[in-house]
């Protein structure tokens, strides 16, 4: 490589390998709280929201921080939302953001959504929600306070989750909290439609109402066809309407200013179509998602994960992981 050539390719992978835009947290510097360790198991922690409508809260979440967590290196960070009537230990075995192998760099966070009977955990956005709970603002203040003690680059927050978790992550990019989460990752996404009923639910037309705090915003979700929990196709469940999977997709792309355009590639034999969106705009796939034949309701893995299932192609982790790398928070 010639010399002219080394520099331009070291100013290049400066430029876009969004360390560039790395934004410290004021935990830099800081040592780690007491009971949490870098590697290892996860750390339960318990947490007393702030802020919002349900202040005063005592909440839950676990906790993995990397074994190269350095406090003078700003971690990347990654929420990772059980479904409804899961836990934070059952979602770290599904999503593996805990595998270093996989996730070598980010702190990974698995909050606890509130239950409405015992174990019954779910978050804010769906029918069964605990009426009243203002579970945006809990991620707000866990945001608050990872920020304050420990060393988090602001720019790389991201929120991945199954199900009801997944429909949350939406509820978070429609929230004001888009303005600080970098990207949203859903698997088998619930995306209920706030306000709506099961009379005369049309799927594929539902207006989906969405006020995100900034625009674009890069999102990729996967979904098996043969899901049956949370339907493919969308329609009727739980007394709301939900949207079938292309309909949410769409409808994103065309919020973001992207139309209804995308490229298809046809992966493993046409079991899985990979949809990407905004190729005209110059960022082919900053709206992704991954239609699974054969797939259940179930989190994408060939791997260590507890969610295998027939029609299971590929690991989503590791994708998920490449997406966020790819898609920091714009200065
Ligand atoms: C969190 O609170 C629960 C009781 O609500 C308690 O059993 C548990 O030991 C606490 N965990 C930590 C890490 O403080
Ligand atoms: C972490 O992921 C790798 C790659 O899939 C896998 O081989 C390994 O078993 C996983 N580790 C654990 C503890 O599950
Ligand atoms: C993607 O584009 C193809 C080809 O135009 C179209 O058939 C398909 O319905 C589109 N898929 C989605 C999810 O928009």
């Amino acid at each position: 490589m010639s010399s002219s050539l080394s520099t331009f390719v070291a100013l290049a992978s400066i430029l876009f390998s969004g360390h560039a835009y790395a934004a410290s947290s004021a935990g830099c510097g800081k040592n780690l709280p007491a009971h949490i360790t870098a590697g290892g198991q996860s750390h339960e922690v318990n947490f007393t929201t702030v802020s919002g409508g349900s202040p005063g809260m005592k909440r839950q979440y676990w906790i993995h921080v990397p074994s190269n967590y350095n406090k003078d290196k700003p971690a990347p960070l990654i929420f990772s939302f059980h479904g409804n009537g899961g836990t934070a230990a059952n979602q770290e075995d599904l999503s593996q953001f805990s595998n270093e192998s996989w996730n070598p760099n980010a702190i990974a966070v698995y909050p606890l959504g509130v239950g409405k009977s015992a174990g019954q955990h779910s978050w804010e956005g769906a029918p069964y929600s605990v009426p009243g709970v203002d579970d945006v603002s809990f991620v707000e203040d866990m945001i608050n306070s990872f920020n304050a003690d420990y060393c988090i680059d602001t720019s790389r927050i991201y929120a991945a989750g199954k199900s009801n978790g997944g429909g949350f992550t939406g509820t978070l990019a429609c929230s004001r909290l888009s303005a600080k989460i970098a990207a949203f990752a859903p698997v088998a996404g619930a995306f209920y439609v706030p306000g709506s009923t099961d009379d005369d639910c049309a799927p594929t037309t539902i207006p989906l109402p969405c006020p995100p705090a900034r625009n674009p915003i890069p999102i990729i979700e996967f979904h098996g066809l043969a899901d049956t929990t949370i339907a493919y196709a969308g329609g009727p469940r739980s007394g709301q309407c939900l949207p079938s999977i292309p309909h949410w997709i769409r409808e994103w792309s065309k919020r973001e200013g992207f139309g209804l355009t995308n490229r298809t590639t046809s992966l493993f034999g046409g079991n899985v179509l990979k949809y990407e969106y905004a190729e005209a705009a110059g960022i082919l796939g900053e709206i992704t998602h991954y239609r699974i034949s054969g797939l259940g309701h179930d989190w994408p893995s060939v791997g260590p994960n507890p969610d295998s299932s027939t029609g299971t192609y590929l690991d989503a982790t590791p994708l998920i992981m490449d997406f966020f790398n790819s898609y920091p928070l714009p200065n």
